[in-house]
């Protein structure tokens, strides 16, 4: 508890280009959370460098991302928006964390073993301890609740391992977090193999949605999105492809996909992807907008930043405190 609320972390990757995948698996249940908790959203540049980045661009990135954070409807006065290398706290527990997670822990997750696949030149350790830094970036902030897309999942579950560990040697030191998953969007599809998650680091660009896509170009790559042949629109997995487009239309909506199945019943495909188009572009327009209007105003950005890291900081350094007292390391003279 804190401020009398419970805890909400979560975070996302300055890597590439955001995603409608993105937004409906998590930014969206964000927005949708925040009154109810004290919320914590960071920029997790310290992930993004387990990959090779241009310094430039990353640093780009990141700002951006923070301004669709902001623009996505969470007030940075109320929760606390921040980029992850700006509290050291993170750095400072992972550290700990490590020495309480086993390798064979970590060679289990498979986004590891995707990297891995997909950076052969480059496997790093940072690649593999990925996870603890999740970990830490949880833990540090005593978090109940973890809004995430699916592909997390194996994530926070090592992450409750690390604290349960952790907690069972020293004491209720960590709350064990909770992943919050919505009932639709929480996997969005490739549009072009829907059977593969839409992803920042899709070579392909008709795959994926992006955020800062403009109208014609979200229309037409919804146009060119692999459907199948059988014709008929129906919620189902045996059509991932269509079950994808009811899936974004659902969550863009706020529809039940049963809802929509029955408003495209009798339409051919051509119909449900104006739809959709029409649906995202209506999420998409806003939010573009929000950006541009936020960017202009570069002191009142500068100054959240500054001001979220230093409460980031404050209640990182809470638990820190306690982690290396229980460890052992020795009191900091006052
Ligand atoms: P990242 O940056 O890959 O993704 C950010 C969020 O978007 C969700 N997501 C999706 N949801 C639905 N459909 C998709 N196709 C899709 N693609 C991505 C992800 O599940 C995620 O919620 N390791 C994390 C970032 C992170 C983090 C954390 C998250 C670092 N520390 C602590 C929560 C708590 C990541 O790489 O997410």
């Amino acid at each position: 508890m804190m401020n009398g609320k419970k805890v909400l972390f979560s975070g996302m990757q300055a890597t590439g280009n955001l995603t409608l995948g993105n937004y409906l698996g998590a930014l969206k249940n964000w927005v949708t959370l925040n009154e109810e908790y004290e919320c914590f959203y960071s920029v997790v540049d310290m992930h993004s460098i387990t990959v090779r980045q241009d310094p430039a661009t990353l640093r780009k990135r990141a700002r951006k991302l923070l301004t669709i954070y902001i623009a996505a409807g969470l007030d940075p006065e109320k929760n606390c928006i921040y980029y992850q290398s700006h509290v050291s706290g993170h750095a400072e527990l992972m550290w700990i964390l490590n020495c309480f997670t086993y390798m064979g822990e970590l060679n289990r997750m498979t986004q590891f073993k995707d990297k891995a696949a997909k950076h052969a030149d480059n496997i790093n350790a940072g690649l593999f301890t990925y996870p603890v830094l999740m970990a830490a970036d949880i833990l540090l902030y005593q978090t109940d609740v973890v809004p995430v897309g699916i592909d997390q999942m194996q994530h926070l579950e090592i992450t409750r391992d690390i604290a349960e560990r952790f907690n069972n040697l020293y004491g209720d030191v960590f709350t064990i977090p909770e992943a919050y998953v919505g009932k639709v969007g929480a996997k969005i599809m490739s549009l072009q193999d829907p059977t593969k998650k839409m992803s920042k680091s899709d070579e392909n660009p008709n795959a994926s949605i992006y955020l800062m896509d403009d109208a014609d170009t979200v229309a037409r790559k919804c146009r060119r999105a692999v459907t199948d042949s059988e014709g008929v629109i129906l919620y189902r997995d045996e059509q991932p492809g269509v079950k994808n487009l009811l899936s974004i239309y659902c969550a863009c909506t706020g529809k039940q996909p049963e809802d929509a199945v029955r408003e495209f019943d009798g339409q051919g495909y051509g119909a449900l992807k104006d739809a959709v188009a029409e649906t995202v572009n209506a999420v998409l327009q806003p939010l573009q907008a929000e950006v541009a209007r936020i960017e202009q105003d570069k002191a009142w950005l500068d100054s959240i930043i500054k001001n979220n890291a230093e409460k980031a900081q404050y209640f990182a350094n809470k638990t820190l405190r306690k982690v290396q007292k229980k460890v052992g390391f020795p009191e900091r003279p006052r």
